[in-house]
């Protein structure tokens, strides 16, 4: 028997999932239709790309993590057992994000992307001219491309290499801004939206 959704994640959580997709979702509106797929990077339980799929099933989602918990069993036990017409449209690869090939007319999205997870994202959309939405997480900076940089430092860490890197897309061609959530759901709370100029 599968357990309900409320068992495995609790609605504090699925906060944060429904808020991040709310704002990645407008920006995939703004896309029109030129998006298959959903990459959902260090996707965690799952829960996020089956929601992608779940709301709109002309999709294709590939899921991509390095490590499978019983959480990320979980929830896509459940999803598959309750949506088995979506099934097919969901996938999931074991590995780190760097080794993925992001398929063409892909929207990646990544939540909480931990340090510089973020950039290794951000460095293969740029790449592949690919639109994302990405919500940094825990900050450091050990990626070239910051170093030697003169902007405005407001005191924040994570604000300071946010900037950094929207100075970054934006000299490679992409229209890029911060969109915030309720920091009441997660204190880090910025999402990166991006998308290649024409
Ligand atoms: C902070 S958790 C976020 C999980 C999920 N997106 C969420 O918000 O609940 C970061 C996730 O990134 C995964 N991860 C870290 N480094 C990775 C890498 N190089 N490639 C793929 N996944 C990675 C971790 O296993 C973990 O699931």
């Amino acid at each position: 028997m599968t357990n309900e959704l409320k068992e495995i994640i609790d609605n504090a959580e699925k906060l944060k999932f429904f808020a991040f997709y709310g704002i990645s979702k407008k920006l995939f509106d703004s896309l029109g239709d030129e998006i298959q797929t959903i990459v959902d990077c260090c996707c965690g339980n799952s829960f996020l790309g089956w929601h992608w799929l779940v709301n709109d099933n002309s999709l294709n989602v590939l899921a991509v993590d390095n490590r499978v918990t019983n959480r990320f069993r979980e929830v896509n036990q459940y999803f598959k057992q309750n949506f088995p017409n979506l099934s097919e449209k969901h996938s999931f690869i074991e590995r780190d994000v760097s080794k993925i090939i992001f398929p063409e007319s892909s929207l990646v999205v990544a939540l909480h992307a931990c340090g510089n997870l973020t950039d290794i994202i951000i460095e293969k959309c740029v790449d592949k001219r690919l639109p994302f939405a990405v919500m940094p997480c825990c900050p450091n900076s050990r990626r070239i491309w910051w170093k030697d940089k003169s902007i405005y430092f407001e005191g924040s860490l994570s604000r300071y290499i946010d900037n950094l890197r929207l100075e970054y897309m934006q000299k490679n061609g992409y229209a890029a801004k911060f969109e915030l959530i309720d920091e009441n759901i997660t204190p880090m709370n910025r999402i990166i939206l991006a998308r290649p100029r024409k």
